[in-house]
């Protein structure tokens, strides 16, 4: 009797005085996610949301949402995955667009089960970075107009220490991170801090194997010199278009270009149309919203990192996400009444302070520490295309190990790849800026591909007999 009174002495006090001093096992259990509005099928995989403090003196907090593996979790390797922007969420596009088990309904408020999930082949992470993107927030409301990629990769390096003390079945474990399109800075950056941080230490606990980047921005001066040429060569844009963008956009920053680059851009902008530049040869959505599109077209014209494929796509996570029932379910903090949940944040990229030019001094300190480098590109983006990944790629001069190859996939060409020493290249082709919204499968084959270091497939020759 009396131990039972010290039990809810206890537990009282772990309520009082909220969520600082739950221990890290009760946290996770008070982290599941039971079946999410809109939910009309049973699952059977354990997945968990809610916040790591990143920062207790500004009180930054980030938003995750983790799916372990549909089999045999405890097998699986770890893969964390981000979106890009700077300011977009990975919740609205990685998960509800791309590779996360639920997706949403045109009606915005029912979910699909995602086939080709990632959670098929790994336990698989989802991470709003920074602060000020989809539900991650900072108390210290300025710091949302302060980011930049170093105060990022720093955050994210705390956030995962802490959440594998959430989690402690994952120390340890084989751990990759993937991303795409402004990612292209934080996945490297984050591998490199994570490198940094295990140098000399006996027991690693964040086990980091390798990461893979998809349609990323890697190195402005290539990443230029190869949309010009794809939009060129793709018929998109004039000849002197693409002779003045390549004179005045020379050595710009990408993501924030020069009045003059700029200037040329809008007129690549003009001459291209009305068509989803993340995807050059499937429609844009023109249905419901195109007057939407209209105003926000400027954001979503070349150059700019920040929408998704498929705008209508985008405006049903708008709806679902800003649903209080979902949020309840996700444990996601009521900060104030007038928060809405976005994409993208305007405010973030907005204030975004460092950006630099090119990650490729990262790519050749990490190439040197071995881990499993896997660069991948959707053939038909033209925001940041298969031309600019090339270039980049070939700016660190790699030898080659084995040459350039179709892979397949069902018997078909999924794209065409070549292995570096020390980083592997998979074009897939068909696909836009969003790879795993476009092609699905071949976007599994890929990852599955990358987690057991094999090659791509080769086309499996069927015996007649
Ligand atoms: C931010 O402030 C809210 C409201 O005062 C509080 O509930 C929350 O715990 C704070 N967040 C952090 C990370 O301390
Ligand atoms: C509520 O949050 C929004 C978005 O973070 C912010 O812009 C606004 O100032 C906040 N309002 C109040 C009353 O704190």
């Amino acid at each position: 009797m009396l131990n039972l009174i010290w039990v809810f002495v206890v537990l009282g006090l772990f309520l009082i005085s909220g969520s600082v001093s739950v221990n890290p096992n009760a946290q996770k259990q008070l982290d599941r996610v039971s079946k999410l509005p809109g939910q009309g099928f049973n699952v059977n995989f354990a997945h968990y949301s809610g916040y790591v403090t990143v920062n207790e003196d500004s009180e930054r907090s980030l938003f995750y949402w983790f799916f372990e593996a549909v089999d045999d979790p405890s097998s699986k390797p770890l893969v964390l995955w981000l979106n890009g922007g700077p300011g977009c969420s990975s919740i609205a596009f990685g998960l509800a667009e791309e590779i996360g088990p639920f997706h949403i309904e045109k009606d915005g408020k029912t979910l699909y089960w995602n086939p080709y999930s990632w959670n098929l082949a790994a336990n698989v992470l989802f991470l709003d970075s920074p602060v000020g993107v989809g539900y991650s927030y900072s108390n210290t409301s300025s710091d949302h107009l302060n980011n930049g990629d170093a105060r990022t990769a720093a955050d994210s390096l705390v956030f995962l220490l802490k959440w594998l003390e959430r989690f402690p079945e994952y120390k340890g474990r084989d751990f990759y991170i993937s991303g795409e399109s402004y990612a292209g800075h934080y996945v490297p950056q984050l591998s490199q801090a994570i490198v940094r941080h295990n140098h000399g230490l006996k027991k690693q606990v964040i086990n980091l194997k390798g990461f893979m980047v998809g349609n990323a921005l890697t190195d402005d001066y290539n990443d230029y010199l190869g949309l010009f040429q794809f939009m060129w060569s793709a018929g998109m844009i004039s000849d002197q278009t693409y002779k003045q963008a390549n004179a005045l956009c020379h050595d710009q920053s990408y993501f924030r270009p020069s009045e003059q680059c700029d200037k040329i851009l809008e007129q690549a902008n003009e001459e291209i149309g009305n068509i989803d530049s993340y995807s050059i040869f499937t429609p844009a959505c023109t249905a419901k919203f195109s007057i939407l599109n209209h105003l926000l077209r400027k954001s979503n014209s070349v150059g700019h990192l920040r929408r998704s494929y498929d705008p209508c796509t985008e405006q049903h996570s708008k709806i679902y996400f800003n649903l209080p029932e979902v949020q309840s379910a996700l444990h996601v903090h009521m900060r104030n009444s007038s928060f809405k949940w976005v994409t993208c944040s305007e405010e973030v990229s907005s204030g975004w302070k460092d950006s630099p030019k090119t990650v490729l001094d990262v790519y050749r300190e990490l190439i040197k520490s071995g881990l499993r480098i896997w660069v991948f590109s959707g053939d038909t983006d033209a925001v940041i295309p298969v031309t600019s990944t090339r270039y980049s790629i070939n700016a660190l001069k790699l030898p080659t190990v084995a040459p350039w190859r179709a892979w397949y996939d069902d018997g078909q060409v999924g794209g065409w790849t070549q292995e570096y020493k020390g980083l592997t290249f998979v074009t897939v082709r068909g696909a836009g800026h969003e790879v795993a919204l476009h092609r699905p499968k071949q976007a599994l084959t890929l990852v599955k591909s990358f987690l057991a270091g094999t090659s791509m497939p080769s086309l499996e020759l069927i015996s007649d007999s």
